[in-house]
């Protein structure tokens, strides 16, 4: 901020910043079935982060780590096009809840990719997320989840992004939940017509409900190195999405919850297994060589393992039950190409 002094000199006053960060996602269950209004899936919160450092300043600057230049919020910029919206959306909402709304100078950092290839773990959700909280963040406006969800998803869904927003809802509650999708093309619809505060107040029909695993269990997340897009798999797999797939994927998501909850290894690795037999069955892309490797290597060990999320690339995950095996897991994957990303307790 320039502040003019007593005796005429100009002072330059930094604005105090903030800080802020968002982590990734990856799927555990319920991966394409969760695309269709009511159906669900389990995702977990991965601890890699992104960072925004936000302060108020003369005029919007933006800056990311992922394309390294600044832009103001008046340049169209592709690249920027999302972070652009975010702020655009979440300014509107912080003049309905008459916060007075200023330039400020943000700068993102963490890109959750190497040399170029993302690793998958949700970056466009968590910038979307990130965006907001940093901006909810800077004018001390105290957002809960479900405003953080609401807003990112509206983003999302006027940017024509295809998904289930379980990646939002995850990285919104920063937790291990069990997702329940709302209608996106009836609130797209509605969206055409209303304000956003009337989308803001609407029941939207989600849930979203964190889970708890009471045992402690190794979560593992291999990297292929390989990068998929979601959208595009998305495209090419819902045809082959029917009543009997969700029907199926519905009961293991379920069964898998209560498994979670009672740190039962049993329920969990079964119903891991059955949703990686049905996610195979679904379409050919989604196991992708190295993913059945991944999956492959934990054979004989006291492990499950699957794909997650859109697959055809991106990462797996396992959950262990038996330290010695994880670290034959390991050797496999390392053998094999795949790079273990993450590890945490699920
Ligand atoms: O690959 P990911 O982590 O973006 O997960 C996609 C999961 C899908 O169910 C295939 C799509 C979605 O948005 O739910
Ligand atoms: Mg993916």
């Amino acid at each position: 901020m320039i502040k003019k002094k007593e005796n005429g000199e100009t002072e330059i006053k930094e604005s105090k910043t903030n800080i802020v960060k968002t982590g990734g996602k990856l799927y555990i269950a319920g991966e394409y079935s969760v695309l269709t209004p009511n159906q669900s899936a389990i995702i977990k919160n991965i601890d890699i982060f992104m960072q925004a450092e936000i302060k108020f300043s003369e005029k919007y600057s933006i800056y990311s780590d992922m394309y390294d230049y600044s832009v103001t919020l008046e340049e169209d910029d592709e690249n920027y096009s999302l972070i652009r919206e975010t702020v655009k959306t979440v300014n509107k909402y912080l003049q309905l809840k008459k916060v007075d709304v200023k330039p400020f100078d943000m700068k993102i950092t963490g890109k959750m990719e190497r040399n170029g290839k993302k690793y998958g773990i949700g970056s466009s959700g968590s910038v979307t997320v990130l965006t907001v909280k940093a901006m909810s963040k800077l004018y001390n406006y105290e957002i809960s989840s479900e405003e953080i969800f609401k807003l990112s998803s509206y983003v999302l869904l006027k940017k024509g992004d295809n998904g289930s927003m379980g990646d939002i809802a995850c990285i919104s509650y920063e937790n291990l939940v069990i997702y329940t999708s709302f209608d996106r093309n009836l609130i797209k619809e509605k969206m055409k017509n209303s304000s956003l505060s009337e989308i803001m107040n609407l029941e939207w029909g989600y849930k979203i409900e964190k889970i708890h695993c009471p045992e402690k269990l190794e979560f593992l997340v291999g990297w292929t190195g390989i990068p998929s897009i979601s959208g595009k798999m998305i495209v090419e797999v819902k045809n082959s999405i029917n009543k009997e797939f969700l029907e199926k994927s519905e009961e293991i998501v379920r069964n898998l919850k209560n498994g979670i909850e009672q740190g039962n290894k049993k329920i969990i690795s079964e119903n891991v297994e059955e949703n990686s037999k049905l996610l195979k069955m679904l379409h050919e892309k989604i196991y992708s060589r190295k993913l059945l490797e991944l999956v492959e290597s934990a054979e004989g060990l006291d492990i499950c393992a699957k794909s997650s999320g859109a697959g055809g690339g991106d990462c797996g995950i396992a959950i262990s039950f038996n330290r010695n095996d994880t670290e034959k897991l390991l050797e496999r994957w390392e053998s094999r190409g795949i790079e273990l990303l993450y590890k945490s307790e699920l």
